[in-house]
Parts: structure tokens; C-alpha cells; sequence
């Protein structure tokens, strides 16, 4: 049987990286991406920056050029935001949303007219726990990710006639540079500035002590092997995945509480 065609934006780091290794080494045909020059990852990297229109078109050309078919695209490329609402000025929001939201578009895009072609082919799209919930001082990421969640719910029904699924998969903390590559918006005389970088540390803290992204891979490969793929899977801590249920039974002020209390506010 063939090897699976799989595509992985941002292989170059954290959880893309975990993805392109493992499902390389289970026997698939694994393309990640990155928009510097790599050293060997053991997989090809395709040269793709998400917010080029013409950097996504041309890459997936490319692996389209060399396979004749694409039968999985992980939209995994992304990047944090921290900063206060009223600091994230449209210019910093929109680099995020860039990334996190029309990256993902433009490489489903990409790909759809093959996968229809095809009649078949499966997207998921990397969300996050942060998308089911506004957090504090991350209120602009958090919004990236619940916009990518709402995108793939209407694009599985759209897909339908079409013999291509769609899923997203909600993270919650993994071990990963993210913290090194996110976008921070603090001017220098922000009043919430104190406040920003002690949510920073602890962030950081629980980010680099957190689970390993293998963990994310593994899951992955499950997902692949779904005939029919759920709308949502997450994945993560108990405590991380529970915020999710608290936040859909009890909702509201009560859970805004649980927030304000856990990130010391
Ligand atoms: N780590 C977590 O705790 C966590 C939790 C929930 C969700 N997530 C999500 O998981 C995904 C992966 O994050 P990570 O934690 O693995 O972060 P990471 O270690 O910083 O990796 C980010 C990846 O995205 C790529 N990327 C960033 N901007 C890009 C662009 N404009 N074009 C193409 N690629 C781009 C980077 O590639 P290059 O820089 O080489 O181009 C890199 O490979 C993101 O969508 C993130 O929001 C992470």
C-alpha cells in the first residue's frame, strides 16, 4: 500500500517537530515546513511562510509536484501572544492572526481542490485549550484559536459531499520554543505591564515543566486512522482538559473566579 502523504506546517520546532519525527519513523511519506534553512531533521522541509500567499501556493506546488497527491495537512505553525487587550494594538493582533488563522486558511486552500479531486484527505488543525476560553493577557491568541475552531466546524460540513474530513486538536500545555518565538506587546508605560510579566513567568514556568509533544504525535497518528474523525480532540493535562468541561457545565462568573484565582490576578 502507499505511504501516506502528510504535510506538517512548522516541522522545524516543539510539537510540529515531535509530529514529523514520529510519523517518519512509522513508515509515512512526512513534508514539514519552516521559513529558514534547516539542517537535516530527518524529513524534508518545505520552505513555507503562512502569511505569504505566495510562499504557501508554491510550497505545496512543490510537494504536490513530487508525491501527485497530499492525503493529511497538519496546520500546526502558529505563535503566542501576550499582552494586555487594550496594549495589543492592531498591527502586533494581526501578525497573530496572520499566523494562527490565515496561515491555516491559506494552506487549507492550498490543498482542498486536490483532496476534493481526490475525494479524500483529512485536515487538522492545531487549536488550542486557550481557544475555549479568554485568558488574561492572552486574550488576542486565545481568540486566534477559537477562530480556527469555528472555521473547521463549518468547513466539516461544507466538505461533506466531498469524501474530506476536518477536525481540530486542542493542546493544552507542551514543552515546546513557544515561549521564545511568541509576540509580546507591553509598552514601555503600560499600566499592566508588572502585571503581563508576572503571568509571563509563571506561563513560562508551567510551559517548560509541561508534557512532552510526542504526546501530541501520538495522537495524530489515532486521528489518521479515524474513519470518521470527532469535530474536537484535545489533549493535555487532566487538570487543563477539565477547565474546558468546568467552563461549558458552570461557566460565567464562576469560572472567571477559577481563572482570576489560578493566575494569581
Ligand atoms: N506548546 C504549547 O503549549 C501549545 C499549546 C497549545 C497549542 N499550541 C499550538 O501548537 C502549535 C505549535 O506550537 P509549538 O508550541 O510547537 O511552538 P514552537 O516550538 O514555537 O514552533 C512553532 C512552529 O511554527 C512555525 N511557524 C511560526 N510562524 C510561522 C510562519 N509564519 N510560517 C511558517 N511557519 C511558522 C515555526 O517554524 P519556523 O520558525 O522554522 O518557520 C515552528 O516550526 C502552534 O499552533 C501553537 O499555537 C502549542
Amino acid at each position: 500500500m502507499q505511504k501516506k502523504v502528510i504535510l506538517v506546517t512548522g516541522g522545524s520546532s516543539g510539537i510540529g517537530k515531535a509530529i514529523c519525527q514520529y510519523l517518519t519513523a512509522k513508515g509515512y511519506k512526512v513534508y514539514g515546513t519552516s521559513r529558514k534553512a534547516q539542517q537535516d531533521l530527518g524529513f524534508p522541509i518545505l520552505a513555507i511562510d503562512v502569511t505569504d500567499d505566495q510562499s504557501v501556493k508554491a510550497g505545496i506546488e512543490e510537494l504536490l509536484k513530487k508525491e501527485g497527491c497530499i492525503d493529511v495537512l497538519v496546520n500546526n505553525a502558529g505563535i503566542g501572544m501576550m499582552g494586555a487587550v487594550e496594549d495589543s494594538i492592531p498591527k502586533d493582533s494581526l501578525k497573530v492572526f496572520e499566523t494562527n488563522v490565515f496561515g491555516p486558511l491559506r494552506a487549507m486552500q492550498a490543498v482542498l481542490p486536490t483532496m476534493r479531486a481526490q475525494k479524500s484527505g483529512l485536515i487538522i488543525n492545531v487549536g488550542s485549550i486557550a481557544g475555549y476560553m479568554g485568558l488574561p493577557y492572552r486574550g488576542i491568541y486565545s481568540a486566534t484559536k477559537a477562530s480556527l475552531g469555528m472555521i473547521t466546524e463549518a468547513l466539516r460540513m461544507e466538505l461533506r459531499p466531498y469524501g474530506v474530513k476536518a477536525c481540530v486538536l486542542d493542546p493544552g500545555d507542551y514543552s515546546t520554543s513557544i515561549a521564545q518565538h511568541r509576540q509580546v506587546s507591553i509598552p514601555e508605560q503600560s499600566p499592566y505591564k508588572s502585571s503581563v510579566l508576572a503571568l509571563e513567568k509563571m506561563i513560562d514556568e508551567d510551559v517548560s515543566s509541561s508534557s512532552d509533544p510526542l504526546e501530541v504525535a501520538l495522537l495524530i497518528e489515532k486521528i489518521i486512522h479515524t474513519p470518521e474523525p470527532k469535530v474536537r480532540y484535545m489533549s493535555g493535562k487532566f487538570k487543563q482538559k477539565l477547565s474546558v468541561l468546568v467552563k461549558h457545565w458552570i461557566g460565567g462568573k464562576f469560572f472567571e473566579n477559577i481563572l482570576v484565582k489560578h493566575y494569581k490576578m
